[in-house]
């Protein structure tokens, strides 16, 4: 089932809370006027008792009474929705004024001594169920006799009053709510404009487009963060993509030059007849070129798999001394083909993976074997601090320029192409060292005198290795 949209959701709260705002508002300005309006009855009931009562005994006789009774119904009761009626004690009728025609039910009368109240009316219907009001009082004349005086309202009036009144109510709330429905989805609308503007922005964005960017005008602030947070998203994108990008076109070049390099040899070679001396030099320096094809390749297969990020480290707990001197050990034989010494200092315990440690040292050693002059000394160091374990690895030289430092971890990076654009070169090792580094959750840095040491610090934190 499809969801459903914001403007809608948000529609259809807003009626919802204003239609429970108006029925209840509604609600309670209606008992308030059902309320007054019967209130107002009662204390008529209960006056007009009153009064008759006090009139009855300034009376001397029924005979009395029955000449008096017009003025009695005329001065009392001026609403056809009032009924009075008198009786003597046998249950005689003396006065009888029912407009309406009503059933009048006598009530249990109050006694002539006690103080008529409100809380004393009684209610009854009419032969069509409409509520009628009233209450009987006793009273005395001056001779002593006693007469019921009963007193009602027919409350039909008041129903009907108040039906027209709920129905009125009814109809202005239903007219509330479709303006309420229709202003809010106006509104609703408009407010959410920004959104499909963003929406629409976002859909002319494709992998050759990455450079354009969700444009935010005035909407509001929180708009403003989000598109903010989408437009970092493409500036990373974009620049993931890029790398991605010169990654391929690296790789292409890395790969087309040894070749190109195998093909020229090749088509060389086979132009004239050759001697079995040089069909082995040509056998053995295109062996050196599939070398570097298939070190490149595994280089990239190895940086490919560390940027997936369910790689998994096998971590085990290193004795930095050991494996430093192994790896010196390990390069002994072209340390002194180059004719340059390897020395080890220091010592700590990192928790890492083994192979990758190696490897990661082990690029940092070539690097610095290929750069140290006849004669120098290579330094391996390690140092322990609480925070971090660092592994630097030390030789003179000419140095690299400043301004190569930052891109030197970069893949297929190298400071001088022509140079290094041998056999023996992919322009991956140091970028196979960051990713080592990562893995670990470490850092590596590179810092160069020009015509002095240069030095690269491997970088692994303590409590993150302790962590894992
Ligand atoms: N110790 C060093 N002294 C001077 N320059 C260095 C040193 N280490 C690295 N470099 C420079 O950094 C570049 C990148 O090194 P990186 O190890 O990534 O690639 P590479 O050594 O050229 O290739 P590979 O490691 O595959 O043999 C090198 O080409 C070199 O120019
Ligand atoms: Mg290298």
């Amino acid at each position: 089932m499809r969801s459903l949209s914001l403007s809608t959701r948000l529609t259809a709260t807003f009626v919802v809370i204003t239609a429970v705002c108006f029925i209840l508002v509604g609600w309670l300005l209606y008992r308030a006027a059902e309320q007054r309006i019967y209130a107002q009855d009662e204390t008529n009931l209960v006056l007009s008792a009153r009064h008759l009562r006090r009139f009855v005994a300034e009376l001397d006789s029924i005979a009395d009474l029955k000449a008096h009774q017009d003025r009695m119904v005329v001065s009392v009761l001026g609403d056809p929705s009032n009924a009075l009626r008198i009786v003597d004690a046998s249950g005689q009728i003396i006065a009888d004024h029912n407009p309406s025609g009503f059933p009048l039910e006598v009530q249990a009368a109050v006694p002539t001594g006690q103080r008529v109240l409100a809380t004393m009316l009684s209610s009854w219907h009419d032969d069509r169920g409409l509520p009628i009001r009233g209450l009987s009082v006793m009273g005395q004349l001056r001779d002593g006799t006693h007469v019921t005086i009963t007193v009602a309202r027919s409350l039909a009036d008041r129903e009907a009053l108040l039906r027209r009144y709920r129905r009125d109510m009814a109809l202005r709330l239903l007219a509330g709510l479709i303006a309420a429905i229709v202003l809010s989805h106006l509104l609703v609308r408009r407010a959410l404009r920004p959104l499909r503007s963003m929406a629409t922005d976002a859909a002319t964005i494709h992998a050759q487009s990455l450079h354009k960017r969700l444009t935010v005008g005035n909407a509001p602030a929180e708009l403003h963060a989000l598109s903010g947070a989408l437009n970092d998203m493409l500036d990373r994108l974009e620049g993931g993509f890029a790398r991605v990008w010169q990654f391929t076109v690296d790789l292409a070049h890395d790969l087309r030059t040894p070749i190109g390099n195998l093909r020229g040899t090749n088509e060389v070679a086979l132009a004239h007849p050759r001697t079995s001396a040089e069909y082995q030099a040509l056998l053995g320096s295109n062996i050196e070129e599939c070398d570097r094809v298939s070190r490149t390749i595994e280089s990239v297969l190895f940086l490919a798999r560390a940027d997936n990020p369910q790689f998994a480290l096998q971590r085990t707990s290193l004795d930095v001394g050991t494996e430093l001197e192994r790896l010196a050990e390990y390069f002994e034989g072209l340390a002194s083909e180059a004719g340059v010494n390897i020395q080890v200092q220091g010592r700590a315990t990192v928790h890492a993976d083994r192979d990758l440690f190696r490897r990661a040292v082990g690029n940092l050693l070539s690097n610095a074997l290929r750069y140290t002059p006849t004669g120098d000394t290579i330094t391996l160091r390690a140092e322990q601090t609480d925070a971090a374990v660092m592994i630097a690895v030390e030789n003179p030289g000419d140095g690299i320029p400043a301004e190569h430092l930052e891109k030197l971890f970069d893949r297929f990076y190298r400071v001088d192409r022509s140079r290094n654009d041998s056999a023996n070169s992919t322009g991956l090792g140091l970028s196979i060292v960051k990713s080592v580094m990562e893995l670990h959750g470490g850092r590596v840095s590179a810092e160069s005198q020009l015509q002095g040491m240069t030095r690269f610090t491997l970088w692994f934190p303590v409590r993150q290795a302790e962590l894992h």
